[in-house]
């Protein structure tokens, strides 16, 4: 049997616990425990999981609340990403309770005992819970997001049916926050070469656009036995998208048209 043993600094330590200071007479509290991973490459520790105690009757429902008392109040150094606090930019995705969703739509009362908080896995660390998502960012930019035409531009704007922009439901609301991708087991390990399902949803969305003139193209780019053909239908990404979506799906549809287009 294979042995082996992980990098030194890959091991996780118990880092420090912020307890709150002794409640005022009076004062009633509802004191939640959360637990961040924490990683900052300059300082050449290990990551630590830091403990944090805050009131929740002096903070927001969500999750994004919590961690923005924890920096505003706590502990400044705490870095992670947020920008829209409504689930619409996926700027604070995060792994939360076990799965990868949004901070900011993520309610504390649904889930029990302490609030564990993670980095997106299988991602390279900034710092803390901020994941370095350039790989994801160069993938997108390759499957070529916009609208692609050849026929003469018309003088107003290219129409679409009502039919046809019906299509585009359940893609165009991606907001491209790299969950679904980060919970793949294959994106985990060719990460290099399968684009993942968060990719092949934009990418998908792009060939099932009526208005789009380069079909043909986009399958080219994707007929590919790595790019496109690692999903193994796993499902873990349609059962992780916080946006409730089904990257599993719009791949299925791409595979579907690679074999038409076959013969
Ligand atoms: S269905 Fe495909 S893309 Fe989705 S998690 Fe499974 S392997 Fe990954
Ligand atoms: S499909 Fe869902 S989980 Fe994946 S990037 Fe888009 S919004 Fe995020
Ligand atoms: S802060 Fe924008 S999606 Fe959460």
């Amino acid at each position: 049997m294979a042995e082996f043993s992980l990098p030194k600094n890959s091991k996780i330590s118990k880092g420090k616990t912020w307890t709150l200071p002794p409640a005022k007479p009076g004062e009633e509290r509802k004191v939640r425990k959360f637990s961040v991973y924490r990683w900052n490459q300059d300082d050449g520790k290990t990551p630590q999981i830091d403990t944090y105690e805050v009131d929740m009757n002096d903070c927001g429902p969500m999750v994004l609340d919590a961690l923005i008392k924890i920096k505003n109040d706590i502990d400044p150094s705490l870095t992670f990403r947020r920008s829209c606090r409504e689930g619409v930019c996926g700027s604070c995705a995060m792994n939360i309770d076990g799965g990868n969703t949004l901070a900011c739509t993520k309610a504390c009362e649904d889930i029990d005992g302490d609030v564990k908080i993670y980095p997106l896995p299988h991602m390279p660390v900034i710092k803390d819970l901020v994941p370095d998502l350039s790989n994801f960012y160069a993938q997108y930019a390759s499957i070529q997001p916009w609208m692609k035409t050849q026929s003469p531009a018309p003088t107003r704007e290219r129409l679409q049916s009502a039919e046809d922009r019906k299509k585009l439901d359940g893609l165009y609301e991606c907001i491209l926050c790299a969950c679904c991708s980060t919970s793949c087991p294959s994106y985990w390990w060719n990460s290099d070469r399968y684009l993942g399902p968060a990719i092949l949803l934009q990418a998908y969305r792009w060939i099932a656009d009526s208005r789009d003139e380069m079909t043909g193209e986009r399958l080219d780019n994707l007929e590919d036995p790595f790019r496109l053909y690692r999903c193994h239908t796993i499902m873990n990404c349609a059962q992780t998208c916080p946006k409730g979506l089904n990257p599993a799906q719009a791949i299925g549809e791409i595979k579907k048209l690679m074999v038409e287009r076959r013969g």
